[in-house]
């Protein structure tokens, strides 16, 4: 699997001189994308709270640094942002990337648990929430500002994953849309991106499958397999002037799964 460090160092650096701070960028999809937006010229604040491997992987990293920040503690969100700025004096981009799906899989609303539904709920859609405000925070007083979340297909399509999970996800969105009208009066633009399943250890773990069953996932579009590098390149869109004037958007990187009625297709 390329992953974003494999990649020839890009031509035109679309991020010179931009600070972002990503949340759960540790690994998976945070991480790659964390290299990206470096080799485009960014610098990068890694929060995460495996702090062993975060420190680890910003070793790696040129032009980044770590953060122990638990997305759901207003405090450890306050203080990232904090740190971005007084380390690199601003913040341009926010990455509200941290995620995780239910402790198990299981089918029946009977058999989900509050104390797991809200751990979900906490992470996924409070942890967009604090970095949003607290990016604004610094964001607003400058004039200008980039937010992007992770979302999901999850975010608009039911029955592909937790209760929990796609519930959050849509909410994400709504909290993107809501947001984007709110802040777009200040210069900031927000907007989220929704993957298909990649293989990572969020989606390895929750449904039981290993990368080679994760790639051959039905999607429409043949040919192509999304790796954390398709997700990171669609993050570097939302993230780089080019896009400009796209704002309270969500961005699918799906294939073509969620646009689909696997119901009823006259395509074999
Ligand atoms: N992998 C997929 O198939 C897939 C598909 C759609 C959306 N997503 C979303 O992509 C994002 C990244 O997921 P991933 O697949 O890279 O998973 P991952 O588990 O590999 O990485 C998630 C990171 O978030 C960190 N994290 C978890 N709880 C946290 C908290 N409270 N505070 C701060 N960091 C925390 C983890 O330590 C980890 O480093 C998530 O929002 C996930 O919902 C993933």
């Amino acid at each position: 699997m390329a992953s974003a460090s494999q990649i020839a160092p890009p031509a035109v650096r679309r991020l010179e001189g931009k600070v972002a701070l990503i949340t759960g960028a540790a690994r998976g999809l945070g991480e790659c994308t964390a290299r990206l937006f470096t080799q485009h010229g960014a610098k990068v604040v890694i929060a995460d709270i495996i702090d062993d491997v975060g420190q680890a992987v910003s070793q790696t990293i040129p032009d980044s640094t770590y953060v122990h920040c638990d997305v759901t503690k207003e405090k450890d969100v306050q203080d990232a942002v904090d740190t971005a700025v007084s380390k690199y004096g601003k913040l341009d981009i926010m990455f509200n990337n941290a995620g995780i799906n239910s402790a198990v899989n299981r089918d029946s609303i009977l058999e989900n648990d509050l104390e797991d539904f809200e751990r979900v709920v906490s992470v996924n859609l409070t942890g967009v929430f604090l970095g949003t405000k607290h990016a604004a925070r610094v964001m607003i007083p400058a004039g200008r500002g980039n937010i992007i979340n992770t979302a999901s297909v999850s975010s608009i399509a039911g029955g592909l994953t937790s209760h929990a999970y796609t519930g959050s996800k849509h909410g994400v969105l709504g909290l993107t849309k809501n947001t984007a009208v709110e802040l777009g009066r200040h210069g900031i633009r927000v907007n989220c991106v929704s993957p298909y399943v990649v293989a990572t250890p969020m989606s390895k773990d929750f449904f039981r499958l290993n990368e080679e069953e994760i790639n051959n996932l039905y999607a429409p579009l043949r040919g192509a397999k999304i790796e954390p590098q398709d997700f990171a390149e669609a993050v570097l869109f939302l993230a780089s002037d080019e896009s400009k004037f796209v704002n309270g958007h969500n961005l699918v990187a799906d294939g073509g799964y969620t646009i689909t009625n696997y119901g009823f297709t006259v395509f074999k």
